[in-house]
């Protein structure tokens, strides 16, 4: 009588002639994922901003929708960094008005602050064009923007300046004249421990957080020819930069 081992090498040996599934690359897996999670999640996005747009409910019940659609975000962008971990998409470099294009995502950005928070805008006159991923660049907002309200439990504002710049010298992406786009808060802060672990993927002092956020932020930079610096102090807010390369004239035309 065959015993169990002879009986595992018998059906290996059966199973050898029967052609076999191919083995899913993991990272279309993933991709696949993280695209019907989207799609699972933006109609509840929709839904949720449809009933604060309308005031729907007590003051109590819109508090929990605005809770619910951050949520929601954080969801969101939790599956977009999961995939660009797992495989980076390509940098799509353009000419870029930074300062319509934070005029328009004023509005999303400001959705997913607390009512307490308030978002300020300070963009300088005749930016020129940065050329960069414009996807990129929004997710990194994104990120930004989120930190800055964990980082104000009991409200403040945010502050997203831009202006042209050239970074200190001292920075490896430093290369003349750049695009700096500042986000600022008035938040918690970062003691020094904190703030030279931020960044590292998978840090976080938050009990639901990846630490993928400013990770993923200097990843986007690094990709796009910038870069980024944090400055923070334990209670005096924290004021990130992001270096935005310019469009060069020899590229323009
Ligand atoms: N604006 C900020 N104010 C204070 N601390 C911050 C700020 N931004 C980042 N940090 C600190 O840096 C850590 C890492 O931030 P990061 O965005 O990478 O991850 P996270 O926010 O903790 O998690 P996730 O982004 O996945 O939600 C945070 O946990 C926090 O301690
Ligand atoms: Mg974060």
């Amino acid at each position: 009588m065959a015993d169990n081992l002879n009986m595992t090498s018998g059906q290996r040996a059966t199973d050898d002639n029967i052609a076999q599934p191919a083995v899913p690359d993991p990272r279309v897996l993933l991709a696949s994922i993280v695209h019907d999670f989207n799609i699972l999640l933006t109609p509840i996005v929709s839904v949720l901003e449809e009933m604060q747009g309308r005031g729907a409910g007590t003051a109590r019940q819109l508090k929990k929708i605005d809770g619910a659609i951050y949520c929601a975000f954080r969801a969101k962008t939790l599956a977009r960094q999961l995939l660009d971990f797992a495989s980076p998409r390509p940098v799509k470099l353009a000419a870029v008005d930074v300062g319509r294009l934070l005029e328009r995502l004023e509005a999303p950005l400001a959705s997913l602050l607390s009512t307490h928070i308030r978002l300020d805008l300070d963009i300088a006159e005749d930016l020129p064009k940065a050329f960069i991923d414009q996807q990129l660049i929004e997710r990194a907002l994104l990120n930004l923007v989120l930190n800055a309200r964990d980082a104000m439990p009991a409200g403040g504002r945010v502050t997203i300046a831009a202006a042209q710049d050239r970074p200190s010298p001292s920075r490896t992406y430093a290369s003349g004249s750049m695009i700096r786009v500042t986000i600022s808060d008035c938040g918690i802060g970062m003691d020094e421990a904190t703030l030279k672990m931020a960044g590292e993927p998978h840090f976080s002092t938050k009990t639901n957080g990846t630490g993928l956020g400013l990770a993923t932020v200097r990843q986007i930079m690094e990709r796009q020819g910038g870069g980024l610096s944090v400055a923070s102090a334990p209670r005096r807010g924290t004021t990130i930069d992001l270096w935005l390369p310019v469009m060069s004239a020899s590229f323009a035309y």
